[in-house]
Parts: structure tokens; C-alpha cells; sequence
């Protein structure tokens, strides 16, 4: 048994993770969260409290940091700003969070000699035309957009650093774009399935064709678990699923499920500096560790999600006024 300190263990992956270390493991959890408005302590309901500790706190707080380091032996790190179209409103909780929080937990881990993962994502390599053969590697070099993954390239970098200068035992990963339950309604798949539940349009930025490569929360999951379990110190994986798809399709494919006609959607304001494509090669996760995904193909995973957001309104409802009307004032 391990004593895991998992940042953001109240948000849409961290939780997904928490959910699937109890499950699958019996590692004790103690989540350290912020609560802000991505964080919802619910999605943590029902779990077994001999196996979870919840600490509200932020990951910059030194001192807090501090000493829920030194009890632990591995600190999963999720927290983070994590909104593209937040970032392009307001970029300051993105520095303070995703870099000197960051900092703050390196340091941390540094003092204490505790093993550390750090989750990353696939923006960090900028983008791909839609006909490149070739996806994103261990090698590519980093290009990031916008200033949220401007901040987690600078995170990674950090982390990368901190290895090589003072020794951390650290790992990286770097994730294609999730979905799941307990997804903030302002992301893409969500905010379709809650706008056709509620009778609103699903709305699509641009002409719809930018791709992305959907991964389900869970085998993002299965994949830090593996890399903690058998990652090296120092290394940097991939995780994906081959799950490539324009985001019309993905509408598409939510409007039929929920009975509506296919092109009952609406095009609007795209977003400024919108990648155009993701693609992620995971082969070194998958030939070295032995990690491969559980949810073969997406309109399953799409479908229980579709299933998931039906039976838990009462989750996401309190927040989904607020988030369209954010939505509206950028005409989107
Ligand atoms: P999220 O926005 O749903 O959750 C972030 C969580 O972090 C929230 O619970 C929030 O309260 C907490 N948090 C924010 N600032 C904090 C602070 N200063 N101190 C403590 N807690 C704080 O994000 P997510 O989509 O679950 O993403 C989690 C991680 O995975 C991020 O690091 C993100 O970059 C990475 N990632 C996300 C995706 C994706 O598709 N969503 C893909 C690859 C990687
Ligand atoms: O690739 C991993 C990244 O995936 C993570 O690092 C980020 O934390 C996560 O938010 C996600 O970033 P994206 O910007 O790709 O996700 P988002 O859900 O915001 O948008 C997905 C695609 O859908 C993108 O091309 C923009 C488009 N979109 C989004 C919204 C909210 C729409 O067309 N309409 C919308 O209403």
C-alpha cells in the first residue's frame, strides 16, 4: 500500500484517477484541491473514507505543500487551469497556478525525496495539419499556442529541470484530449450533451473541422498508474487511444445518439490561435511499459458518457447557466 497525494483529485481527470486508484489498487489518496470553480468535491461522493483524505488548499501554499508532501510517498500532480478559452480571458491564474504552483510542489518533493508524476498534455506541441502523416512524439519539439499550454509547457520544463539539477524522481506525461463523467460543461463534449438535454443547439467554433484525439478518463488513468508503477525516472510518455475525429463529427455523433436530426447545430465565433489538430503516438508507452486502453472504440465511451450527463443533472446544472452565459458574451 502507497500513500498517494493527488493535486486536483476534484476535477474531471483527478477525480476520474481517484475513483480508479480505490478501485483498482489499495493505495490510500489524499487529494489536495483548491475547489475553484472546476472543482467539484461531489464527483468524489460515495468513495470509501478509510482510503480518502479531502484537504482544500492550493498547491501554491508552501507551507500546506509542504507537509502533505512529507506524508506521502508518490504526489500525482493534475491540478491546473485548464481552459483554453479562459486563458485567451484572463491568463493570470494560469501562471500562478500551472507554473509557481508547479514550482511550489517541485520544491516540495525536492526536500522530501518523493517520487513525482506530473501530468501534461498533448498541447504542449502546438499543432499538426489535418493530412501530416505524422503525429506527436517524445521528440517533437515543444510549440505551444496559447497561455494555457504555454504554462504547462513551462511546467513540464520545469519538471524536467528539477530532475536533471537536484535529482527528483519525476516522470511526465503528456495526454490527448479526455472525456468521461465528471467533465466541467464548459469543455466540448459536455457542453453539446448538456445543450441538447436542456433543448439548446450544440455549438461548434469555426467550420467544425479542427481534430482532436479522444481518449476516455479512465484509460488515462490505467496509463499513470502504469507509469508510476513501472515508469523511468526522468522519462517523458505519450498517452492516447488512436481516437482522431473532427469536432462536427463528434457532434454529430451526439445529436444522433440523443435522437435529434445530425446537423441540428449551430457555427460560431472560433476561437483565437484554435489548433487545428492533435494526434498522439503513444508506441514507447505501449512496447516499453506494456499499457494499452480499455475503451476500444469512442461512440461506446461516447454513449455511456451521453448516459452519464443524462442520470446526473443535478451535478452539472448549478454551473451551466453561468458557463453559457460566459459563452454568449464571446458569441460562442
Ligand atoms: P479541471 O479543470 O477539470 O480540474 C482541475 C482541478 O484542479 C480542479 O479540481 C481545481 O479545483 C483544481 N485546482 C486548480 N487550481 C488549483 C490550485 N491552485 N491548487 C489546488 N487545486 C487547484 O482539469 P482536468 O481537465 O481534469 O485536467 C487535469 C490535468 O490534466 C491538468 O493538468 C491538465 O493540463 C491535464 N490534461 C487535461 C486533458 C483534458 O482533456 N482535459 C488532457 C491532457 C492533460
Ligand atoms: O489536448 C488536451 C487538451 O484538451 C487539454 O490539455 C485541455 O485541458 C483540455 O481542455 C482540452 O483542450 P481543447 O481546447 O482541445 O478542449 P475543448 O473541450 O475546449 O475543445 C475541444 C475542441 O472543440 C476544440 O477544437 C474547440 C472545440 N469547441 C469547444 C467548445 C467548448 C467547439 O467547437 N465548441 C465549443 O463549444
Amino acid at each position: 500500500m502507497a500513500r498517494l497525494l493527488v493535486t486536483g483529485g476534484a476535477g474531471f481527470i483527478g477525480s476520474n484517477f481517484v475513483h480508479h486508484v480505490i478501485g483498482h489498487t489499495d493505495h490510500h489518496v489524499t487529494v489536495l484541491d483548491k475547489l475553484t470553480y472546476a472543482g467539484n468535491q461531489a464527483s468524489l461522493a460515495g468513495l470509501p473514507a478509510d482510503r480518502l483524505d479531502f484537504v482544500q488548499g492550493d498547491i501554491a501554499d508552501a507551507e500546506l505543500v509542504d507537509g502533505l508532501v512529507s506524508a506521502a510517498d508518490a504526489v500525482v500532480h493534475y491540478a491546473a487551469e485548464s481552459h483554453n478559452d479562459n486563458s485567451l480571458n484572463d491568463p493570470r491564474p494560469f501562471l500562478d497556478t500551472n507554473i509557481i504552483g508547479t514550482y511550489t510542489l517541485l520544491e516540495a518533493v525536492r526536500r522530501h525525496s518523493t517520487r513525482f508524476h506530473h501530468i501534461s498534455t498533448d498541447e504542449v506541441y502546438g499543432d499538426l495539419e489535418l493530412d501530416d502523416p505524422q503525429r506527436f512524439t517524445e521528440n517533437t519539439p515543444y510549440n505551444p499556442s496559447s497561455p494555457y499550454s504555454s504554462t504547462k509547457a513551462g511546467s513540464d520544463l520545469l519538471v524536467r529541470a528539477w530532475v536533471r539539477s537536484f535529482g527528483v524522481e519525476a516522470t511526465i506525461s503528456n495526454c490527448s484530449n479526455n472525456y468521461g463523467p465528471y467533465q466541467h460543461v464548459e469543455k466540448f463534449i459536455p457542453r453539446q450533451i448538456t445543450n441538447v438535454l436542456r433543448g439548446d443547439r450544440p455549438k461548434l467554433y469555426g467550420t467544425g473541422e479542427n481534430v482532436r484525439d479522444w481518449i476516455h478518463a479512465d484509460d488515462h488513468s490505467s496509463a499513470v498508474l502504469t507509469i508510476l508503477d513501472k515508469g523511468v525516472i526522468g522519462e517523458t510518455y505519450l498517452i492516447g487511444a488512436d481516437g482522431e475525429k473532427n469536432n462536427k463529427d463528434v457532434v454529430e455523433a451526439i445529436l444522433t445518439e440523443l435522437g435529434q436530426p445530425a446537423d441540428a447545430y449551430d457555427l460560431v465565433t472560433d476561437r483565437p490561435g484554435h489548433d487545428l489538430r492533435y494526434a498522439i503516438d503513444s508506441t514507447k508507452l505501449r512496447t516499453e511499459l506494456g499499457w494499452a486502453p480499455s475503451y476500444g472504440d469512442f461512440e461506446t465511451g461516447l454513449a455511456a458518457t451521453i448516459a452519464w450527463y443524462r442520470d446526473n443533472e443535478a451535478w452539472w446544472a448549478p454551473v451551466k447557466d453561468t458557463t453559457e452565459a460566459f459563452y454568449a458574451s464571446k458569441g460562442q
